[in-house]
């Protein structure tokens, strides 16, 4: 298993709790890193770059204590950038990353060797989220040690291939990390991951119904209602395309079967506006995103239920492989 050496050992699954704009913070993180899983969050969750310095320092003082305490590994915990024009904060953010020797960083939209190389000054390890081979090659040539293949159905900004599909042709030229995004809700969908050569699962919106995820209740009922039938993939929302809950986009005053054109694309602008609580319907904050995996979820849970939830599905599954492959 093609893991970052400074992982292993560290982890009781093998799944990463995934970055979620609006929704994941310092208390998700702790949780999944106390369990074993890998919590991440976007910086950009944080409006100033004051606040995400405070989060880090949060996260990596209760991991501390944890380990000091327990005598037990934490899993490491990471941070995801955008790396787009629109960013304004890109370099700041980078910055504060590296004086803080943040054990993962999460890249998105672009992917440039002098951001990987910075990261890997201190040790840390780049993940890179791709929807295409294209990209992946591209990341592989600035230096990431993994890719996040984001596959159709995800939550968030998704793809369009199958996981199949990009996996395998992702696996002809990349032997480092891969992990694997989209609707991947259950630990017997984590072990079918692995069955395809994946290392990480990548997992958003099951995250989003737990008990430690800071978006509403409202929001969170919603995941738990809906089924794959009730998401829409569309760039109408975010100028590139999404999934999102219908009930929230129609709740936003849009109409399904005539939603606008795309304005563009401007993530930057897009998260710094979403974050300062304006009066106008957002995307991220009153369009909810989520992904196909809803159909899995069923339930809010708390992290540390989830987990050991997780971890009999995965165990199950893989015991039920076994004993096919015995016969
Ligand atoms: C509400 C929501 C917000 C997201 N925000 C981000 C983000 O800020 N940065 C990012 O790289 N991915 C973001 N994603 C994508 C996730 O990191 C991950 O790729 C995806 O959720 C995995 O698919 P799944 O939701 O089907 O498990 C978001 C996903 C959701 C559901």
């Amino acid at each position: 298993m093609p893991l970052p050496e400074s992982f292993v050992g560290r982890l009781s699954l093998p799944v990463v709790s995934a970055p979620m704009f609006l929704a994941s913070t310092p208390k998700m993180v702790i949780a999944n890193c106390i369990e074993g899983i890998i919590g991440t969050f976007p910086a950009a969750n944080q409006r100033t770059i004051e606040g995400l310095e405070q989060w880090i320092v949060q996260i990596k003082q209760a991991l501390a204590d944890f380990e000091q305490t327990t005598g037990k590994k934490a899993a490491p915990f990471g941070v995801n950038l955008i790396v787009h024009k629109s960013n304004a904060r890109m370099e700041q953010d980078l910055a504060m990353l590296v004086k803080h020797k943040v054990p993962l960083v999460i890249t998105s939209l672009g992917a440039i060797s002098t951001v990987v190389d910075a990261i890997h000054s201190y040790g840390g390890v780049v993940f890179h989220d791709v929807v295409n081979a294209r990209h992946g090659r591209k990341a592989k040539g600035a230096g990431v040690d993994g890719l996040i293949a984001v596959t159709t159905g995800a939550g968030g900004h998704a793809g369009s291939l199958h996981p199949f599909a990009l996996v395998q042709e992702l696996r002809t030229f990349f032997d480092k990390t891969l992990l694997l995004s989209g609707s991947i809700s259950t630990g017997a969908e984590v072990a079918a991951a692995r069955c395809l050569g994946v290392d990480l699962a990548y997992m958003g919106t099951r995250f989003l119904a737990t008990k430690e995820c800071q978006v509403s209740e409202s929001y969170k009922q919603l995941v738990v209602n809906s089924k794959a039938d009730d998401i829409i993939y569309t760039n109408a929302i975010s100028g590139i395309p999404a999934n999102f809950i219908k009930q929230s986009v129609t709740a936003a005053g849009f109409d399904l079967n005539n939603l606008p054109k795309p304005e563009g694309f401007d993530i930057g602008t897009e998260m710094a506006e979403a974050v300062k609580d304006p009066a106008q319907k957002k995307p991220w904050k009153d369009i909810w995103s989520a992904g196909q995996g809803v159909s899995a979820i069923n339930n809010i849970l708390s992290i540390s239920d989830l987990a050991a939830q997780l971890k009999q599905e995965y165990q199950t599954a893989i015991c039920g492989i076994n004993s096919i492959n015995q016969k």
